[in-house]
């Protein structure tokens, strides 16, 4: 798998649609590959739901619910808005080859059938012209597209789905411009009956640490033109594993956000089999104000409680030696999440270990203000030059103590350091699963709040 796709919420079921090559484990012609759950934390895959046709492979793009049937599919249809990638037009280096189409289902999601007016959108003489994310508006009363073109966003406008008019667009001369930008997503806050907006830009490459990553801007959209407070770049994540990611659309006032667990630099040869690439943990999105500034804040779902158990309250853990968890608790379970305080003026390091050597540490460098994950020695890193590394994050929160959890699975850590503003999301391909932390704080200095829980499954 690669992109998260078309995820929608409807009676009761979280759908999770992504990009999808069922017949190998490198990037190829995609589908729509689905699974459903009913908490965001359980998921059952479901049969394929949308294969290629006569105009393409189905790349990128959203779903919503038409609740008053605007498109005429049906009360409550479930629309999909994808971009069709025609190959063989591709050759034909006309630049004509994305386009945006639909599909719709009336059983819930089950069986999906293409609208037969496909495309919605033709492509204008744009390269790089997908990834479709569409919201209803309600100021304006219309529906919105937030497509990716090329190097910029363009919005488009339309009160049926099937009829689209381009309203404005947005990023020439402003943010990151390393890479190709793709799946955005528009989405916004409630502040104190003030909506504040967000607009989410992957790009690839062009990351802070290198190849693929999500940038975001804050501001204001009135239904035709989104205009950013400030010029500021900012990033949602600083590790190395997490693309592409996007929102759920129709959960009312929750912004429930999903990555792709990776990066194009490797993505197509990461040592697993017979699968490759997973999501990261379902985040609930907020926005925080700090030193006058917006930014987006993120933390694993609070459904996540139904399968965490407190293991250990370690309390405090003083600074100036090395604790092992491993020798004070015992091994530690194959998923587990640990939470801890520390003094942001002092340096600290966590590092997860196996027998074999192997390990990837997470920690500060109170002079830099720069949280980091080393993973230069975290197990397998031949598969490729790009992913051994130890990547930086900047501290956002001027709080005097820093509040971190890290949620680590057997291939991945996802932190969450001052209530979410900064996340670093990083995979490591161990032989062993690291059964032990180890904690080192500066003399002085102490871990407090000290939490371990078990994850099960
Ligand atoms: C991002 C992306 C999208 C595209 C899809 C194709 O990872 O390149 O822009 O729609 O993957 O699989």
């Amino acid at each position: 798998m690669n992109d998260p796709n078309g995820m929608v919420y409807h009676n009761g079921t979280y759908h999770l649609f992504f990009q999808h090559n069922p017949d190998s484990t490198v990037w190829g012609p995609m589908h729509w590959g689905h699974a459903t759950s009913q908490d965001l934390v359980h998921w059952e895959e479901q049969p394929i739901a949308l294969y290629p046709d006569s105009l393409g492979t189905i790349f990128s793009g959203s779903a919503v619910v038409d609740k008053d049937n605007t498109a005429g599919f049906g009360n409550d249809a479930l629309v999909a808005i994808f971009t069709h990638h025609n190959h063989a037009i591709e050759q034909e280096k006309t630049g004509l080859h994305q386009y945006q189409s639909l599909a719709y289902s009336t059983d819930e999601g089950k069986t999906w059938t293409k609208y037969e007016g496909n495309p919605v959108l033709p492509n204008p003489g744009i390269w790089d012209f997908r990834d479709p994310k569409v919201m209803w508006h309600e100021g304006s009363g219309k529906w919105v597209m937030t497509l990716a073109t090329k190097q910029s966003i363009t919005f488009y406008g339309s009160p049926n789905l099937k009829d689209w008019t381009r309203l404005s667009e947005f990023g020439e001369s402003i943010g990151a411009h390393g890479g190709v930008w793709e799946c955005p997503d528009l989405i916004s806050f409630d502040d104190q009956g003030k909506k504040i907006w967000v607009l989410i830009v992957n790009l690839n490459p062009g990351a802070p640490n290198g190849g693929s990553g999500g940038q975001y801007f804050v501001g204001d959209f009135d239904g035709t033109t989104f205009r950013p407070y400030d010029t500021d770049i900012r990033w949602l994540d600083f590790g190395r594993d997490n693309y592409a990611g996007v929102t759920w659309s129709n959960t009312g006032e929750r912004r429930i956000f999903i990555g792709w667990m990776n990066n194009w630099d490797y993505a197509n040869v990461v040592p697993t089999n017979p699968w490759r690439s997973a999501t990261t943990l379902p985040r609930e999105l907020g926005v925080e104000k700090v030193n006058g500034k917006w930014y987006l804040i993120a933390q694993p779902v609070a459904e996540l409680s139904a399968i965490t158990t407190a293991m250990r309250d370690l309390a405090k853990v003083d600074g100036g030696e090395d604790v092992s968890l491993k020798t004070t608790v015992g091994k530690l379970p194959e998923t587990y999440r640990l939470d801890f305080t520390y003094p942001a003026d002092s340096d600290f390091k966590i590092t997860l270990k196996n027998d074999t050597g192997e390990w990837v540490a997470f920690g500060y460098v109170a002079a830099e203000r720069q949280f980091f994950i080393d993973r230069t020695q975290s197990g397998d890193v031949s598969f490729s030059d790009k992913f051994a590394s130890r990547d930086s994050a900047p501290r956002i929160s001027g709080e005097p103590v820093i509040r971190a959890s890290l949620w680590v699975d057997v291939a991945s850590i996802e932190v969450f350091a001052d209530n979410g503003l900064t996340a670093m999301t990083t995979t490591f391909f161990p032989t062993q699963v690291y059964d032990d932390i180890v904690l080192q704080g500066q003399s002085g200095a102490a871990f407090a709040d000290v939490n371990l829980y078990r994850i099960s499954r």
